[in-house]
C-alpha cells in the first residue's frame, strides 16, 4: 500500500513521527517486506512552518524520514496559504499513484491535503479525528469539521471524539478510538529528554511555570496579548517565574509593537522569554515545571502526560476529559479567574491526585497501521 503523509506545522511533526515509526517497525518484519502488506510511506511537508526551530529540529530529534516533497508554501492569509497548498498537493497526488492520504490534526495543511485528495477520489485517513471546540471562530474548527467529513478512516484519540462524530452523523466502523499519538510520543521520548545534555538546563529557574500562547484569539489583538502578559507577570511575582518559549506568531506581534509591549522583553525577571524549543527540550521543560499555562491543544495534554496541572487560557477546550479529571482548568483570559485557579492549584497536593488513563494504551501508531493494512 502506498501512502502520502502530509504535514506542515509543528504539532503534526510530533504526531507523524509516531505513525512513521510504526510503519517502519511494521515493514521490518521479514514476512511483510515483500508482501502486499508492505506500506510505502511518502512524506510531503507543505512548508507551513519553516523556521529551523519550528520544523527541522523536529525531523532531526524525532528521526522522521526526510520529506520526499517540500512545497515551501510558507506563511500567508488562510485563503492564500490553503489555496497554494491545494494546487501543489494535487500535483503530487496525480504524479504518483497513492492508495491513501494520511493527515493529522486541524491545520490549513490538513484541510488543503484533504480537499485535494477527496476531489481525486483518494481515500483519506484522519488522525486526531472528532475533536470539537464548537467554536467556529477558530480556523482549526473549520479545518477539522471539513476534514472529518471528507475522511474514510477517522482515528479518534478519545471517546468524546467518537461521540462528536456520531452526533454529526459519521457513524461507520471506520470511526475508531485508537488513543492519542501524542501520548505515545510523550512516553517514547520522555526518558531521552531527561538524559540528554541540553543548554536549557542552565536557563531554567529552579521552580517555574511554563507558558505558551499562540492562538489568534490570544495574539491577534495586542491589547489581549498585553493583558495576558500582565497576568503571567503577576503569576511570576506571586508564585514562580514564568518560562515562556515564544511562538513566532506571538513574537512577531510583540516585535512589531515594541513600545506597546514595553517592559516585556529579555530583561523581564518574572516572564522569561525564549525562542521556540525543540521537542525534547519542551518535554524537559514540561517535566521540570510546577504547572503549565497555555492556549495550545498539544501542550494541554502533555501537561497531563507529565503529571502537571494546566490552566487553559481559552474559553473552551477540545480535551474535555482533562477538565473532567480535574487536571485542566479552562479559565478564559480574565485575570480574576486565572488568579483564582492559580491559588487553587497551589493549594492542592498533585502527587496524590488520581490520574486516570484517558488517551489509550500507547499503541495508537500500531493500531492505525493495523487498521489500514486490512483495507
Ligand atoms: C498553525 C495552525 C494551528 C496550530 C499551530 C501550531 C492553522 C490555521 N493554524 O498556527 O492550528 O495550533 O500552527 O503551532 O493552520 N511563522 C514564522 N515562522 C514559521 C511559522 C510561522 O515566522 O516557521 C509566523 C508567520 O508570521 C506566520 C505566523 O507565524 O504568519 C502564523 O503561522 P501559521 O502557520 O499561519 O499559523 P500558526 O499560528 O502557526
Ligand atoms: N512544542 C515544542 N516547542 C515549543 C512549544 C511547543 O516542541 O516551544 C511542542 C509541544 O511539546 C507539542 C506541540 O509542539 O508537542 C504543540 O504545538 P503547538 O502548541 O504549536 O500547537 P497546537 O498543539 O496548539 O496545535
Amino acid at each position: 500500500m502506498k501512502i502520502l503523509t502530509v504535514v506542515g506545522a509543528r504539532p503534526q511533526f510530533v504526531k507523524a513521527a509516531v505513525v512513521s515509526r510504526a510503519i517502519k517497525n511494521h515493514n521490518s518484519s521479514n514476512a511483510i517486506s515483500s508482501s502486499k502488506y508492505h506500506v510505502d510511506e511518502k512524506i510531503l511537508h507543505t512548508g507551513q512552518h519553516y523556521d529551523e526551530n519550528m520544523s527541522d529540529v523536529f525531523f532531526e530529534e524525532l528521526a522522521i524520514p526526510k520529506p520526499d516533497y517540500n512545497l515551501a508554501i510558507g506563511s500567508g492569509t488562510h485563503g492564500l496559504q490553503t489555496g497554494q497548498m491545494l494546487i501543489e498537493i494535487e500535483k503530487v497526488l496525480t504524479r504518483e499513484e497513492f492508495d491513501l492520504l494520511l493527515v493529522y490534526g486541524d491545520t490549513n495543511s490538513t484541510l488543503a491535503a484533504a480537499l485535494a485528495a477527496s476531489k481525486l477520489n483518494i481515500p483519506i485517513a484522519h488522525v486526531e479525528a472528532g475533536l470539537r471546540s464548537f467554536n467556529r471562530q477558530m480556523p482549526e474548527e473549520i479545518n477539522r469539521v471539513l476534514t472529518d467529513h471528507l475522511s474514510k478512516w477517522l482515528f479518534c484519540p478519545t471517546g468524546s471524539a467518537v461521540k462528536n462524530l456520531i452526533n454529526e452523523g459519521i457513524n461507520t466502523p471506520n470511526v475508531i478510538n485508537v488513543g492519542d499519538v501524542m501520548y505515545d510520543a510523550a512516553l517514547f521520548y520522555s526518558k531521552m529528554s531527561l538524559t540528554r545534555r541540553s543548554e536549557l538546563t542552565d536557563r531554567l529557574p529552579e521552580k517555574f511555570i511554563l507558558a505558551t500562547v499562540h492562538r489568534p484569539a490570544s495574539t491577534d489583538d495586542p491589547k489581549i496579548l498585553l493583558s495576558l502578559l500582565e497576568i503571567l507577570e503577576e503569576a511570576g511575582k506571586k508564585y514562580f517565574p514564568v518560562f515562556f518559549p515564544l511562538h513566532p506568531r506571538t513574537k512577531n506581534l510583540m516585535k512589531s509593537n515594541n513600545d506597546y509591549f514595553g517592559r516585556f522583553n529579555e530583561s523581564n525577571k518574572y516572564v522569561i522569554f525564549s525562542e521556540p524549543l525543540g521537542y525534547l527540550d519542551m518535554i524537559f521543560a514540561e517535566k521540570k515545571s510546577e504547572l503549565i499555562m497555555t492556549d495550545s491543544g498539544g501542550v494541554q495534554k502533555e501537561a497531563y502526560f507529565h503529571s502537571k496541572p494546566c490552566i487553559t487560557m481559552r474559553s473552551e477546550t477540545e480535551w474535555v476529559e482533562l477538565v473532567e479529571a480535574g487536571w485542566n482548568y479552562v479559565t478564559g483570559i480574565s485575570r480574576d479567574s486565572i488568579m483564582n485557579v492559580l491559588q487553587k492549584i497551589s493549594n492542592k497536593d498533585w502527587q496524590a491526585a488520581p490520574r486516570p488513563s484517558l488517551f489509550g494504551n500507547s499503541d495508537a501508531g500500531e493500531m492505525i497501521i493495523k487498521n489500514l493494512i486490512a483495507i
